[in-house]
């Protein structure tokens, strides 16, 4: 049996949300109260019920995801297991939400050091890169720094036609056949993408890539649970079932919630509360572990895209979203806690708090005669770490800066799942409450089509003619 399979276990591992420094009794005017909640009460049943109705009819297929994953764990395995004979490097070649979902797990579930332990110690499983970005230097020193004759690449992309992805593949599929020869470089593009449409899938079935997909009413940052995610995070031994089972089990437990009561829906109301009634449209999410920063970057994309909105779905001008935050505890209190403390009134922080590490690191006790670092002998790591969460959480609530603090038993896959799949659904809620499409991403369009008129790319013509037809910039603005 797997220890997801024991309810004790089970029992012992379920994420839960306190949310008392939000509330007035702790930061007084700056807070909410319980009347502010009960006010929305009426709106939770009625997202509940048009999320139920998204899940039935597909619109939010990422919503399955912890079920049909399971699915494609054999395809995963028979993808994986000739990379995994000879293969000491994985690529993966994506960007936004084809790529922060695979670098999160790969934080928060490998050890810190994976990447550079010997093959051996890692049970002879490939390093997992992440490129993410165009940036000449970054990528080409990465690729630089690898043996190519032992390395494959995992191209990421929904919509199989992203240019910095696109651009990452050509490079990868050129250097590969040079080095390895066609056949070969062939057997080391492995693509993700949809099943059906896109250049990318055209091109698997022209060259015979090996490919897995991503279900069609899947988008981009909704798509961690489905090979996007976890192909990478199976390559570097994370159990991808327990994965899939935390995902279910919050699934579960949020599916026999009253909406008054539903996790997801308390802190989707909170955080609109704060942004849209309160004034605060920043949310800092602060993990106190390092290992989850990469969680808070990829909750970063999936917020910001999926709430960031011109237009309600009514079609009035909003500009509904608030600004995700990425920062660390207790790394930032030394950096961005200052402004948190005492700047403006306009910011909510969430923390995410681990109950217990995997391991207990004890400080000594030594130069006992010296005040300063006598204190912290027989104390642990583990309680310098969580005395300061509370320290800082405690002197946010007596400044009148309102929290809330998520906690995980600690941090594995099953826990991790939750997570995700709770933020997920939290995303979702929080955008019936604003009244937007989750789901689409107009604002980055704009971009993307004047970057492929710049770059000649037939049918853009006329952006590359707007772009040139704008006013020059003057002069007297360019300081050199
Ligand atoms: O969430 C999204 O839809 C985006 O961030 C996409 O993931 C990103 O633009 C990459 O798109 P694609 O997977 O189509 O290459």
């Amino acid at each position: 049996m797997e220890r997801y399979q024991d309810p004790r276990w089970v029992e012992s591992q379920v994420l839960s949300l306190d949310h008392n420094y939000a509330m007035s009794d702790f930061v007084g005017g700056y807070g909410l109260t319980d009347a502010d909640l009960d006010g929305l009460a009426p709106r939770l049943a009625d997202l509940d019920r048009e999320i139920a109705a998204g899940r039935a009819d597909g619109r939010l297929g990422f919503m399955a995801l912890p079920r049909d994953s399971m699915e494609i764990l054999d395809a995963i395995k028979r993808i994986s297991k000739p990379v995994t004979e000879w293969c000491w490097h994985v690529v993966v070649l994506g960007i936004g939400g084809s790529a922060l979902g695979a670098r999160a797990l790969h934080q928060a579930l490998s050890h810190p050091q994976y990447n550079i332990f010997p093959m051996a110690r890692r049970h002879h499983r490939p390093a997992l890169w992440v490129a993410d970005n165009v940036d000449p230097d970054h990528f080409y020193g990465l690729l630089d720094g690898l043996d190519l004759r032992r390395t494959a690449f995992n191209v990421i992309s929904k919509s199989g036609s992203t240019a910095e992805t696109m651009a990452q593949f050509l490079f990868a599929c050129q250097l590969l056949k040079t080095r390895v020869g066609e056949e070969k470089a062939r057997e080391r593009l492995i693509v993700t993408t949809d099943p059906d449409k896109g250049a990318l899938r055209e091109l698997v079935r022209r060259e015979r890539f090996p490919s897995l997909s991503i279900p069609p009413n899947v988008g981009g940052r909704f798509s961690v649970l489905s090979a996007v995610g976890l192909l990478p995070a199976s390559l570097v031994g994370i159990d991808v079932k327990e994965l899939l089972a935390g995902a279910r089990y919050m699934d579960q437990r949020l599916r026999n919630s009253e909406p008054e009561h539903n996790l997801a829906y308390r802190l989707a109301a909170i955080f609109y509360l704060f942004a849209a009634a309160k004034g605060r449209p920043m949310l800092v999410l602060m993990p106190y572990a390092t290992t989850l920063s990469g969680l808070a970057e990829w909750f970063c994309q999936l917020w910001a895209e999926s709430l960031g909105k011109e237009l309600a779905l009514d079609g009035r001008v909003v500009h509904a979203g608030s600004t995700p935050v990425k920062a660390v505890g207790a790394t930032d209190q030394h950096s961005q806690l200052q402004l948190y403390m005492e700047g403006p009134h306009d910011k909510l922080i969430v923390f995410l708090e681990v109950e217990k590490f995997k391991h207990q690191v004890e400080i000594p006790r030594l130069f006992d005669h010296q005040e300063e670092l006598a204190y912290l002998g027989g104390h642990s790591l583990n309680e310098l770490l969580d005395l300061e969460r509370q320290a800082t959480a405690f002197n946010l609530m007596k400044a009148g800066r309102p929290s809330v603090t998520l906690k995980l038993p600690k941090i594995n896959p099953f826990t991790v799942g939750q997570l995700i799949y709770l933020l997920e659904v939290a995303t979702i809620a929080a955008a019936a409450l604003f009244g937007v499409n989750p789901l689409d991403q107009p604002g980055v369009e704009g971009g993307k089509q004047t970057t492929y008129g710049l770059l000649g790319r037939p049918g853009f013509e006329a952006r590359k003619q707007e772009f040139a037809d704008a006013p020059p910039n003057k002069e007297k603005y360019v300081v050199s």
